[in-house]
């Protein structure tokens, strides 16, 4: 068998997602931008809820697909018929790409959501790029369009991941307007933190497709659900198709339609998380030499430049605080990624970097 080792030395060269690991029960964790405002409370209460009615010996019920399609439909005031569901947007991205993305040229903005691009890389797919403005990381629109037209998919993450900010809507809308004949995917796993959604253009177009998730604001990241939005005719042939009998278990179909059905004590910690996020991004503005973004997410994307970078990376390591390091990104030198976290997280991690500037002026 002469084949296997090329395939496996192919893959083995890919680049990959790496889990955060060395971590501590101490540790802040601000690094993967899960809803850190939901209290430990109001997880325990869902799971209790959930609990009362399952049987695990079974195969996932019926019923219980059915009753999470409900909560959907009333969530995002669409009918479910441009709804399916996956185990996390992470499954229903490896999805897409591995079977309707077979042999397609995609076109992504540089940065974005690193998992995409090493998806997409691992299934042979043709990448190009176009790098966001430098200042602002807003899209070069006709640079856009003009990389774009050689494409038949386009992934556009909104709020973008690792940036944080939402695209000006009318740019966006013209740009899915103007490329009709692709494949537009519209990653939106931080909208309930954002300006606007476009999931009403995925009813309306038939080259639309939203991805949503509810590891972000609902506070799921552990049970792994997620759902598209798109046409009745991709959503139909993905939910009988694609995706797996059974991709979501019986406890995570449960847990997403209660989370759900709880959106108004969501809705409350998103408020909270919009105002920490105001006030980190303002003390971080305060401090020299190190350029804070604007975010529509639950989290800040900050460059620190190359000196300071490696004095703020040793402290918050000294005072166990973890972020996602991103290190130099398109020209962008010594760039980070912080969640916005509870006040007090957030506090810790503040006072770090404040503290990591002064005895790096003086
Ligand atoms: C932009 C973006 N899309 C999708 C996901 C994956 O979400 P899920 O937990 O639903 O797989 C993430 C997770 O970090 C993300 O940042």
């Amino acid at each position: 068998m002469n084949w296997l080792p090329d395939i496996l030395k192919r893959i083995a060269e890919q680049s990959y997602y790496t889990k955060p690991d060395g971590i501590k029960k101490e540790h802040v964790r601000l690094d993967s931008n899960e809803n850190l405002m939901l209290s430990k409370e109001f997880t325990f209460d869902v799971i209790n809820e959930a609990i009362q009615d399952i049987d695990l010996r079974l195969y996932p019920d019926e019923r219980y697909e059915a009753s999470l399609y409900h909560q959907l439909e009333k969530y995002l005031g669409i009918d479910q018929k441009y709804i399916a569901v996956g185990s996390g947007s992470d499954q229903i991205i490896e999805l897409l790409l591995s079977t309707i993305g077979h042999g397609k040229r995609v076109t992504i903005l540089s940065p974005t959501f690193s998992y995409f691009v090493n998806r997409c890389q691992l299934h042979g797919l043709e990448l190009t790029t176009v790098p966001l403005e430098r200042e602002d990381n807003t899209i070069i629109k006709n640079e856009f369009l003009r990389v774009a037209k050689q494409s038949e998919i386009i992934y556009i993450c909104s709020p973008n991941n690792p940036t944080g900010n939402q695209f000006d809507k009318d740019v966006i809308t013209e740009l899915m307007l103007t490329l009709k004949n692709k494949l537009i995917l519209i990653d939106e796993a931080y909208v309930e933190f954002g300006r606007y959604s476009l999931t009403s253009m995925a009813t309306k177009y038939e080259n639309i497709l939203v991805l949503r998730t509810l590891s972000k604001a609902f506070g799921l990241a552990g049970a792994r659900v997620g759902y598209m939005v798109a046409n009745e005719n991709i959503a139909n042939i993905f939910k009988s198709r694609i995706q797996l009998p059974y991709s979501l278990s019986t406890l995570s179909l449960r847990l997403a339609s209660i989370a759900l059905a709880r959106f108004d004590q969501v809705r409350k910690t998103i408020e909270r998380v919009k105002m920490e996020r105001e006030k980190i991004f303002e003390r971080l503005s305060n401090i020299s030499n190190i350029k804070a973004y604007r975010s529509d997410s639950n989290f800040v994307f900050v460059e620190c430049g190359g000196q300071l970078y490696s004095e703020i990376t040793r402290k918050l390591k000294h005072e166990l605080v973890y972020v996602r390091l991103l290190g130099n990104i398109d020209g962008r030198l010594g760039c980070i990624r912080v969640t916005v976290g509870t006040r007090e997280m957030n506090n810790r991690f503040l006072e770090a970097i404040e503290s990591a500037s002064k005895s790096h002026s003086t």
